[in-house]
């Protein structure tokens, strides 16, 4: 069958594509299902530090797509969250050409189930080539009128351009807003226009851990609402909002 290839979007930038991508990542592995986190924003790099692969990556996934090394040697597995392997992007410069992405993907998409594809913001070249290979997009928005409106934009060119169905994660949802007081993030899912997959809650958890590179704990907030998300991802119907 081949892996599920997602792609995580966003217009703006720190709406927190690479934070969603490990957790994401980690509460899929942790279901049991092997996933490959392949971060594609060079020069930008982050999810090292999130998947506590920092300074355990010799090769990158450039170095991947022109023949350099070996897919085997660039994949490190996080030793924050099993089963869950990271591809860096290069520390600068490095274009992943959409050609070289899709053959990379026909060849270690059999090793897994998912692969996450971390983009950078906007549509530029990251974009461009997770766009030509994703079945799903991930779109990414904080609640706020601008994050909102350009994740729009970039909505409507996956719609135009890619053949990926859209998703949409609200991410750092003040607490106030993820209860009955929703009408606010009703008009962030009209006016992105996709449908919702997940509410991800603002938490000091998560900017704990990654200042600290240390795993968010099982029992919070977020953790709750990234394993939500992957049980839906999954064909799980569970609840969007965690109590
Ligand atoms: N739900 C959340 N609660 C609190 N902090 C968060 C949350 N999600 C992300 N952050 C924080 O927001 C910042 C940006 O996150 P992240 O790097 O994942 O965004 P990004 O969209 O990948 O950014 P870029 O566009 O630069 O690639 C980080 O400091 C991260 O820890
Ligand atoms: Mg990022």
């Amino acid at each position: 069958m081949g892996a599920k290839v997602i792609m995580l979007a966003s217009g703006k930038g720190g709406t927190g594509k690479s934070t969603v991508s490990v957790m994401l990542g980690g509460a899929l592995a942790a279901r049991g299902e092997r996933v490959l986190l392949v971060e594609l924003d060079s020069g930008l790099r982050s999810v090292d530090l999130i998947s506590g692969v920092y300074g355990k990556t010799v090769y990158d996934i450039e170095d991947v797509l022109s023949g350099r090394c070996s897919a085997e040697k660039a994949v490190v597995e996080s030793p924050l969250y099993s089963d869950l392997y990271v591809i860096s992007a290069p520390y600068s410069g490095g274009t992943v050409r959409p050609s070289a992405l899709a053959a990379f993907i026909s060849t270690v998409g059999e090793a897994f189930e998912y692969i996450l594809l971390d983009t950078a913001a906007g549509m530029g070249a990251p974009f461009i080539s997770a766009l030509s290979v994703a079945q799903l997009a991930l779109i990414v928005v904080t609640p706020d009128p601008i994050t909102v409106r350009d994740g729009r934009i970039v909505a409507d060119t996956i719609a135009e351009k890619g053949r990926a169905n859209l998703r949409l994660i609200l991410n750092k949802v003040p607490t106030t807003l993820d209860g009955t007081g929703i009408a606010n993030l009703d008009e962030c899912i009209d006016t992105v226009s996709a449908r919702l997959i997940g509410v991800i809650p603002q938490s000091d958890d998560i900017m704990r851990a990654a200042v600290n590179g240390s795993r968010i704990p099982a029992k919070s907030k977020a953790a709750k609402a990234f394993n939500a998300v992957a049980a839906r991802l999954c064909g799980r119907e569970t609840p969007l909002v965690i109590k």
